[in-house]
């Protein structure tokens, strides 16, 4: 089985693109193939000691699911049903995709719901990663300075996604024991 696992939530598929890429550049030894977070239970993902986790934001700041208007249930609904459940010895990183332009007072918020979860939940969360080179006026997702993970912006920005995929896997390196 890989030592990573990495999931997903959506509404029109770009986070779903995004962990693709991710796991393109890793075996799959290395890393499982991205699995939608809608699909999972518990016990799928504390199968992994390390995982990826990547969200859109939504909505009014939100994260992907019914409230948010979505199709579909996403991390909303998932993070309902792992309330209580234990990450304690878990290495967890968190991409998230926005739109600095259109949602520029909450950019990529989504990600610091993910963050306080899983935090909460025990685990310990790295991939912290730089506001620089980004114009946007306010991010919940924003502390001590850094984005909780990676933001990505497929809208604005495409053209940075590959170099900020390569820079920020650099840098969750050492704590996944990933080969780069
Ligand atoms: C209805 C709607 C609300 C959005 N709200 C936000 C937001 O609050 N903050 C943000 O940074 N981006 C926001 N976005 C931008 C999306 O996060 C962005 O388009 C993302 O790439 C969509 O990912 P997906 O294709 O995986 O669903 C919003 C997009 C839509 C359509």
């Amino acid at each position: 089985m890989a030592r990573i696992g990495i999931f997903f939530g959506t509404n029109s598929g770009t986070t779903r693109k995004i962990a693709k890429q991710i796991k393109k550049r890793f075996d799959d030894e290395t890393m499982a193939e991205p699995v939608n977070i809608n699909k999972v239970s518990a016990e799928d993902l504390l199968a992994y000691d390390f995982l990826i986790v990547g969200t859109p934001t939504l909505g009014d700041g939100q994260l992907p699911g019914l409230a948010a208007e979505c199709d579909e249930e996403s991390w909303e609904e998932a993070l309902e049903s792992l309330q209580g459940t234990s990450f304690a010895g878990k290495t967890i990183a968190i991409y998230g995709l926005g739109d600095q332009e259109t949602y520029a007072h909450e950019f990529v918020d989504g990600m610091i719901l993910l963050y306080d979860f899983f935090k909460g939940a025990g685990a310990k969360i790295v991939g912290a990663w730089p506001t620089d080179g980004y114009n946007f006026d306010i991010s919940q997702a924003v502390v001590n300075d850094q984005f909780v993970g990676l933001a990505l912006d497929q809208e604005i920005q495409p053209e940075l996604t590959a170099e900020r995929l390569d820079g920020w896997l650099k840098l969750i390196a050492p704590e996944f024991g990933l080969p780069l």
